[in-house]
């Protein structure tokens, strides 16, 4: 395993009372005993299908990435349409591994790099598509339409969008060509319409969940369009499973920090918030927000009893942020842990040099940029330990296939471990599957008729208009 994990600011002995004792470990033992062997027992089972991901036999990805490249090849853009898992665990990933400003660089450059733009559309707001459209050539733009389900109304409308735009761009038996679909084989309105229209089309296993499902053909098959090392991405997935499967919890990262995480819960500690100081790590925040959210968020427990549980998750960039949140999680209400992702080595790092004119600027004098922002995170840790708050670090050596690969597998098992802890189904979502059967029926599809009724009878009072 690559990645460290510094849990000291997280226990009373470093930061004083507000810190989880020490001894706490020992009294919950059991507990934590019982959400290993629960979540263990069930790898590869059920909806913990996304644990065994890693441990594929990579060979059977030739061919796919021997497609994918030819589709990199001829395209001069790549649009994934997706929401929710079938786009977060992507978009966190390409924005770790590939070029930041990658679709700002001109055309000579993409094409001396052999890489085409990349755009990730996980919203339906028309401005956004209209601005799209704006910008790509449909002939030479190729998409990937993934639900897992099939049935997403953003998803399914945003296809049925791009669709007909290319059909009417390049004919019908042409525009075939230009779609790939990712989705439950067998099953639901996408992998029908795939079917029926003759579109390359990806599988995603029947107990890989939205959220778990970034190493499943949901990330894969763009990643391996945009020339990422997929094997590699696995094989780091697959070190840090073996390490989140090591029963002492003192050498297990995933359920140390998810036991903490629970025990900051009963101290009243219900936001977490996902600070990385590194760009490339920005959106690692929406992926945690939506699997921590998603996830624990539960009104009931397994048993049937009423919990209403979950730990808010919150995002924030150092140092961005600490020029705006920082002053809150030092010295505001002790209801936040931080969750510090550090990089020690950046890929390119930039000098900052001397200027003889400008005294005041000595102290950065032979410093890199790199060293700044990472004394600045090492400045924020201490202050929120010396105000006595609750965090703890990730750090990666340096950010490639293998330590993301490390850290994606990290959030799944800490999230299933904490899910296992508090004792609550960690893999449905009853509160968005309720949402999406309401668009649905206020859209007037055939068989929710019912839930339309529901929907308008649920009672609006004219008083409280303005
Ligand atoms: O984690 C989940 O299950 C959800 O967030 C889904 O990923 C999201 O609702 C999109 O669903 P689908 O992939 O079926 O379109």
């Amino acid at each position: 395993m690559k990645l460290r994990f510094d849990y000291n600011n997280m226990m009373a002995d470093v930061i004083g009372d507000r810190g989880i004792d020490a001894g706490k470990l020992g009294e919950n033992a059991g507990k934590i005993g019982a959400a290993f062997e629960d979540v263990l027992a069930n790898c590869g089972k059920g909806w913990q299908e996304w644990s065994e991901l890693p441990y594929i036999d990579y060979s059977s990805l030739d061919g796919m990435i021997a497609k994918m490249s030819e589709i990199r090849k001829k395209a001069s853009a790549f649009v994934v349409l997706g929401i929710g898992g079938s786009a977060l665990g992507p978009i966190s990933v390409v924005q770790a591994l590939l070029d930041m400003r990658l679709n700002e660089q001109p055309a000579s450059a993409l094409k001396s790099a052999g890489l085409p733009k990349l755009y990730i559309e996980d919203n339906i707001d028309p401005e956004r598509m209209h601005g799209l459209l704006g910008l790509i050539d449909l002939k030479t733009t190729y998409f990937n339409v993934i639900t897992k389900s099939g049935e997403t109304s953003e998803t399914l409308a945003q296809f049925l969008v791009l669709y007909d735009l290319m059909k009417k761009a390049v004919g019908k038996e042409e525009a075939r060509k230009h779609f790939i679909a990712t989705t439950t084989i067998g099953k639901g309105t996408l992998y029908a319409l795939a079917q029926k229209e003759g579109f390359d089309t990806y599988g995603i296993g029947p107990g890989v969940g939205g959220r778990f499902s970034v190493l499943s053909n949901v990330g894969l098959v763009p990643f391996a369009v945009m020339g990422i090392d997929i094997k590699k991405l696995l094989a780091g997935a697959k070190e840090m499973s073996e390490a989140c499967r090591v029963s002492d919890v003192k050498k297990n990262p995933a359920l140390m920090t998810a036991f903490l995480q629970c025990m900051a819960m009963e101290k009243g500690a219900n936001i977490s918030v996902m600070m990385p100081y590194a760009d490339s790590l920005k959106y690692m925040s929406d992926f945690y927000c939506q699997i921590w959210a998603e996830s624990l968020g539960k009104a009931k427990d397994k048993d049937g009893k009423t919990v209403n549980v979950g730990q808010t998750p919150a995002k924030a960039l150092g140092v961005t942020d600490q020029h705006s949140q920082v002053q809150l999680y030092t010295e505001g209400p002790y209801d936040k842990v931080v969750t510090f992702l550090a990089v020690d080595k950046f890929r390119n790092d930039v000098a900052i040099p001397s200027d003889p004119d400008i005294d005041a600027c000595d102290f950065l004098k032979g410093h890199t940029m790199g060293e700044l922002l990472n004394a600045e995170r090492v400045a924020t840790e201490y202050a929120l330990r010396k105000a006595g708050r609750m965090s703890f670090t990730v750090t990666l050596p340096e950010v490639n296939e293998e330590t993301v690969g490390e850290l994606l597998a990290y959030y799944m098992y800490e999230t299933a471990f904490a899910g296992a802890y508090l004792n609550i189904d960690t893999f449905n979502q009853p509160g968005v599957e309720e949402g999406k059967k309401a668009t649905f029926a206020m859209l007037g599809r055939k068989g929710y008729e019912e839930k339309l009724a529901e929907v308008r009878s649920a009672a609006k009072k004219p008083e409280y208009y303005i």
